[in-house]
């Protein structure tokens, strides 16, 4: 099967609201394509994905209505766009392979094609925000806070794959003689080309795929051996599964029981004790811990690296309504926590509302909790009453508070 064929297929269901990683997956699993060509395939959709916004600006002058365009026509040309401006293939041969994909697709937009990839130029006098690929919300939060956005351009890079190890997952790596490096966390480690499904180690379950700025949510709680962890908003357990294995007793909690089905087969395979409790904590649970961790659901702004396609999703009306919802979701999670207790609240999202601001505001509202400091071993882009991770060399970006109850 032609990879560039199958990117415009892949792209088309992610336009209409599948997430990317799955539905590459899915076609890469399908179709067992030889190493070089399911490279190329990762790369024309993520690649196309993220630098959606730049390539729409470029190409725009060039179409007279976009829109009018069968979808898969669209698609195309953006990812062929995408290979001829960000890639270093040789330009003739990438318009050639995409015109005869074209010819295939729609034969009669095939002349349209090859007319708009030979004259179109990538656009470099594009407004910044649409360079860096973000939308114009963002673009106004992040430039007014930091002087250096060289970050968000990093967002536009490859996601490596980092795995986090459990007992006999490192030596497992070894024997297979598979290469990596050690992360910026104990448990943490950087694999080096080596796709995921070929891993022994994560197909056994001694390996789960964690960026460390999500797993440092579950080391900065602090909860030692034989503690009671609530863990809130807990998906499918993965940052449950490593306190778990630290010997904490962890109950998790989320509404969604998809995910937890998902997380108690893991835990089986990791031979690990975990309870899941179906429950949507905007309501209270009548359940407290002396640890209590919020790993809250919010706009992913930290995570655009390994899920480009949130680029396409991003609305500012989505920010005041992730708010208010964490808003209610801190309220169980403060009178979950034990006096004396602590509750870490942890978002994959750098934007003040989601962050420093709600932390605030929950401070003002509770007397009774006290910030910590946090130091973490990771690059940090603010500090405030939490602190914010800086999204560079291949970590998410996230923030974190970690707040006492007065006893
Ligand atoms: C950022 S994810 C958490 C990921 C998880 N802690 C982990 O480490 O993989 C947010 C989670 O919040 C859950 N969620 C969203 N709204 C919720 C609600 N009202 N009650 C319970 N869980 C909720 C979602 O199902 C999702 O699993």
């Amino acid at each position: 099967m032609n990879p560039r064929w199958l990117a415009v297929s892949v792209l088309q269901k992610v336009g209409r609201g599948k997430f990317a990683a799955p539905t590459l997956d899915q076609a890469l699993l399908r179709h067992r394509l030889p190493r070089q060509q399911a490279g190329l395939l990762t790369d024309l959709v993520y690649g196309t994905l993220r630098r959606l916004h730049h390539l729409e600006y470029s190409l725009k002058p060039n179409l007279k209505n976009p829109s009018s365009l069968p979808d898969g026509i669209r698609w195309l040309l953006y990812a062929a766009a995408y290979e001829l401006w960000f890639t270093h293939r040789p330009k003739h041969a990438v318009v050639n392979a995409w015109v005869g994909v074209a010819k295939r697709l729609s034969e009669p937009h095939a002349g349209l094609v090859n007319a708009v990839l030979r004259r179109a130029r990538l656009d470099q006098g594009a407004p910044a925000a649409v360079k860096l690929g973000i939308p114009d919300f963002l673009y106004q939060e992040w430039s007014s806070r930091f002087d250096d956005l060289s970050w968000v351009e990093e967002l536009n890079e490859p996601s490596p794959l980092w795995l986090t190890l459990y007992p006999g997952g490192r030596e497992l790596l070894q024997q297979q003689g598979v290469s990596f490096s050690d992360g910026p966390l104990p448990d943490s480690v950087r694999l080096e080309g080596v796709p995921l499904r070929e891993v022994e180690a994560f197909r056994k379950g001694l390996a789960q795929p964690q960026n460390p700025s999500s797993l440092l949510a579950a080391v900065l709680l602090g909860a030692g051996e034989g503690e009671l962890v609530l863990d809130l908003a807990g998906g499918s357990g993965l940052k449950a599964a490593w306190l778990a294995a630290r010997g904490a007793r962890v109950l998790s909690v989320d509404s969604n029981t998809r995910r937890q089905q998902e997380g108690r087969k893991n835990l089986e395979r990791l031979g690990l004790n975990v309870e899941f409790l179906t429950h949507d904590i905007a309501k209270p649970l009548g359940r407290a811990a002396p640890y209590v961790l919020l790993d809250a659901p919010c706009l992913g702004t930290g995570t655009l690296r390994g899920h480009p396609e949130l680029r396409l999703r991003l609305k500012q009306q989505d920010l005041s309504r992730m708010a208010a919802l964490q808003r209610r979701l801190l309220e169980t999670a403060a009178e979950a926590t034990e006096p004396g207790g602590v509750l870490l609240y942890s978002v994959c999202s750098l934007t003040l509302a989601e962050g420093e601001k709600q932390i605030r505001d929950f401070l003002s509202r509770h007397p009774e909790f006290e910030p910590s400091p946090l130091e973490p071993p990771l690059p940090l882009l603010e500090r405030g009453a939490g602190v914010y991770v800086k999204p560079t060399e291949g970590l998410d970006g996230f923030y974190y508070a970690r707040l006492q109850k007065l006893s």
